[in-house]
């Protein structure tokens, strides 16, 4: 397999600019010399400028959660790729269930937001997943499939060459309810052959897929082993460095 590992922490709405270039130095600082694993972190907008001077030259690289896919104008409040890129962020996560679920995030502007971020050469990563609700009601792969499908609507894959996908099942968010390996297998398995039919199986073959939900030291080994499995998106666990080294060094 020559797909890199990535772990990438979201660190959504927690740390102000201090709290969090002490975190992301701290961090680069205990995952010096790891070569063998990508390493992401997304704070907030207001700490991107701050934390991406600070791991200049780090193992540690840095996105955002969110971007607005218009260039520029009358947007109150929105931040372009452009402006992303500009910071020197080299990721950016879309389409996070909190945003669809708090902000009104639909796939067709899921799917807006990617083209602003490849056209701004950023590293999209597109987050995708069920609620308990159509899980119970045996509606996890439509769900999926609507979000992929819609999501990556009229892109072919050489716009895509960096595309991240993270499986974020809603129910396992924050919860401590991770996912089962089995469920994770099965839900992994199907997004990569999905992809192959969209695009290329060889295009499948590359794009790294992560699960997100509850990811801890603790379970991090047993999801990385699963074969589709190319990386882990953490929210919680990602806000203290010491342990969300462990989770970046699941391979130790
Ligand atoms: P937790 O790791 O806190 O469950 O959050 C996952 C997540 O939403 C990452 O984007």
């Amino acid at each position: 397999m020559n797909r890199t590992p990535l772990i990438a922490g979201n660190w959504k709405m927690y740390k102000t600019g201090s709290e969090a270039v002490e975190t992301a130095e701290k961090l680069a600082k205990l995952s010096t010399g790891i070569i063998s694993t990508d390493i992401m972190i997304a704070p907030t907008y207001l700490s991107l400028p701050l934390v991406t001077q600070k791991l200049l030259g780090t193992n540690v690289k840095v996105g955002a959660q969110n971007l607005y896919f218009e260039k520029e104008g009358a947007y109150t409040g929105e931040v372009s790729a452009e402006m992303i890129k500009d910071t020197g962020a080299e990721y950016v996560i879309i389409g996070h269930s909190e945003r669809r679920q708090f902000f009104g995030e639909t796939d067709k502007s899921v799917c807006k937001k990617i083209k602003a971020a490849t056209e701004a050469s950023l590293i999209p990563v597109l987050c995708i997943g069920e609620s308990e609700k159509e899980r119970d009601g045996k509606n996890t792969f439509s769900i999926l499939d609507k979000q992929v499908k819609n999501g990556l609507k009229d892109f072919v894959s050489d716009d895509l060459k960096t595309l991240v996908l993270a499986y974020e099942p809603i129910w396992a968010i924050g919860t401590g309810k991770t996912a089962s390996a089995d469920q994770v297998e099965e839900v992994h398995k199907y997004l990569r052959s999905l992809i192959g039919q969209l695009f290329s199986a060889d295009f499948a073959k590359n794009i790294r897929i992560l699960y997100g939900g509850s990811v801890k030291p603790e379970n991090v080994k047993k999801l990385m082993a699963i074969e589709d499995v190319d990386g882990a998106l953490v929210g919680g666990a990602s806000l203290d460095p010491d342990k969300f080294i462990k989770i970046i060094g699941f391979d130790n």
